[in-house]
């Protein structure tokens, strides 16, 4: 189970400190989140950031591109320290080319599917990829509602894991809370994205240990999951 602090609900004003605050929260991972304000309406941040912050932590960086044009920005992204580069499946065509270039790159593989999206899109994929990513709110804000409705996406992620004898991570992103966090985790999920719920809270350190034990707690057994 791996918590990722999701750097979109930082202070913007102290993004180097927040990002250490995440460092020594216990957890391993950053997910940071590049909006390019075409795919997304909204604009974060560039790769010149997240070199800026490499250096400040051992952290995983786990860098989801909400972007139209992730192959201008796959080199930038590697070069700055991204140890694994997440591409949308909605950019239909370009998302096989893409998968091989980050492999290329020698960073791993995610490929992230919308709420609106059916996860059977990323079925061509599922072998080239070292996480799928389901998004649990619209993307382009932090702070957002969870969507129900993309549960049995999580379910349907399992299963043809365990079908197909693969090992992509299965991630969830938007809404992720301690109720949330549960209803994921029994859904198969092992990779929590959260923002709010963990930025916000003064020890983010107990915030980040009790979504994990939660998270433990409430993932199957394997013979547990269902088609
Ligand atoms: C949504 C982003 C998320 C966002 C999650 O566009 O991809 O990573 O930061 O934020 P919370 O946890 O606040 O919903
Ligand atoms: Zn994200």
């Amino acid at each position: 189970m791996i918590i990722a602090p999701s750097l979109l609900a930082a202070d913007f004003g102290h993004l180097a400190k927040d990002a250490v605050r995440a460092a020594k929260s216990g957890a391993s991972w950053l997910h940071l989140d590049i909006m390019d304000g075409h795919f997304v309406p909204n604009i974060s941040f560039g790769p010149h950031v997240v070199k800026t912050l490499r250096p400040l932590s051992k952290l995983f960086f786990d860098v989801h591109l909400m972007c139209s044009k992730p192959e201008i920005l796959l080199e930038p992204f590697a070069q700055a320290g991204a140890d694994e580069i997440i591409i949308h499946v909605e950019l239909g065509d370009a998302v096989a080319p893409l998968i091989w270039k980050i492999r290329a790159l020698g960073k791993k593989v995610g490929l992230a599917v919308n709420p609106p999206t059916s996860i059977t899109l990323a079925l061509p994929h599922l072998e080239h990829i070292d996480l799928l990513l389901v998004m649990t709110v619209n993307p382009g804000f932090g702070g957002q509602t969870f969507i129900h409705e993309c549960l049995p996406k999580i379910q349907q992620a399992a299963a043809w894991r365990l079908e197909k004898h693969l090992d992509y991570r299965i991630e969830v992103d938007g809404g992720i809370n301690n109720q949330t966090v549960a209803e994921c985790a029994a859904a198969g999920a092992d990779t929590f994205v959260a923002g709010t719920a963990l930025f916000s809270r003064r020890n983010m350190k107990a915030a980040v240990a009790k979504m994990q034990k939660i998270a433990d707690a409430n993932y199957p057994a394997l013979a547990d999951l269902k088609v």
